[in-house]
């Protein structure tokens, strides 16, 4: 049984019908520059797909764009609509569902979280390894998805991204994200409690769009930017501004990743 998908090639233009995209990425806050990497052929602005939602939040912007990031075709998904917006996991996850339709197999999804594991710092990188769902909410509600959770960060591309770490010489840690629903950052009694847990980084995206992939059949990758140490494992209180502006220093080791890695998707 796989998820409904309601969205089909004919919500797109006729100019990236036929563009056949290898994969995708989708930008979480601040790392929209990413895209200033891609060679871009066309961009869709999420308002102009029927059933697609845009963020109100300040670091996300709201469109599609399709181009070529070292010789592959790949789609930049600049921007996400998130829970705390009101949004349900099922419209948190539209996009993904977008993307299965546009035939894209293999997603790497981003966000920035706070790093709850004082091993990792600030403005370094996490690959994920596996999450907590802690948002209560899944984008398979109404269906009978019964699926396997086992290996949601596909081994064999976290390989690839553990080599291509090593060669582009940029440290990635390894963890596990938890995802809650926000919009408040946590108390640190919450984020000591998300510690016991096994939780490395802890953020309000992600999880549910990395379900429905997987229901989609899609192979998956995510990465936490560790954009500032979680509540009460840091000096100061935590703002968005922050977050954006370490995010925004961090894509470049991101980019060298993701470079180094595509060659042996
Ligand atoms: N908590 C939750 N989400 C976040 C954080 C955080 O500390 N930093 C960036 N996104």
């Amino acid at each position: 049984m796989t998820s409904p998908n309601e969205f089909t090639l004919k919500h797109w233009p006729a100019a990236v019908r036929a563009f056949h995209p290898e994969f995708a990425v989708v930008l979480g806050s601040g790392l929209a520059a990413l895209a200033g990497a891609v060679s871009i052929g066309a961009a869709v602005p999420y308002a102009d797909i029927a059933g697609l939602s845009c963020s109100t939040v300040p670091g996300h912007e709201g469109r599609f764009l399709f181009g070529i990031l070292h010789g592959r075709r790949v789609v930049i998904a600049s921007g996400r609509v998130h829970l705390y917006e009101g949004h349900s996991a099922r419209q948190t996850a539209a996009g993904i569902r977008c993307l299965a339709a546009l035939g894209v197999g293999t997603v790497v999804l981003t966000n920035a979280a706070g790093s709850a594991n004082p091993a990792f710092a600030p403005g370094s990188w996490m690959m994920l390894c596996d999450h907590i769902n802690l948002t209560a909410q899944s984008p398979l509600t109404g269906g009978p998805d019964f699926i396997d959770m086992t290996e949601v960060y596909c081994p064999r591309l976290r390989g690839v991204f553990r080599n291509a770490a090593k060669i582009a010489r940029v440290g990635l840690h390894e963890g596990v994200y938890l995802a809650v629903q926000g919009p408040q950052y946590e108390t640190p009694a919450e984020v000591r409690a998300f510690r016991s847990l096994g939780a490395d980084a802890v953020g309000m995206s992600t999880v549910n769009e990395a379900v429905q992939a997987r229901a989609l059949g899609m192979r998956v990758a995510g990465f936490s930017c560790l954009t500032n140490a979680a509540a009460g494992l840091g000096s100061a209180p935590l703002h968005h501004g922050e977050v954006v502006e370490t995010s925004r220093r961090a894509a470049d080791d991101f980019l060298a990743l993701l470079e180094n890695a595509i060659p042996q998707f």
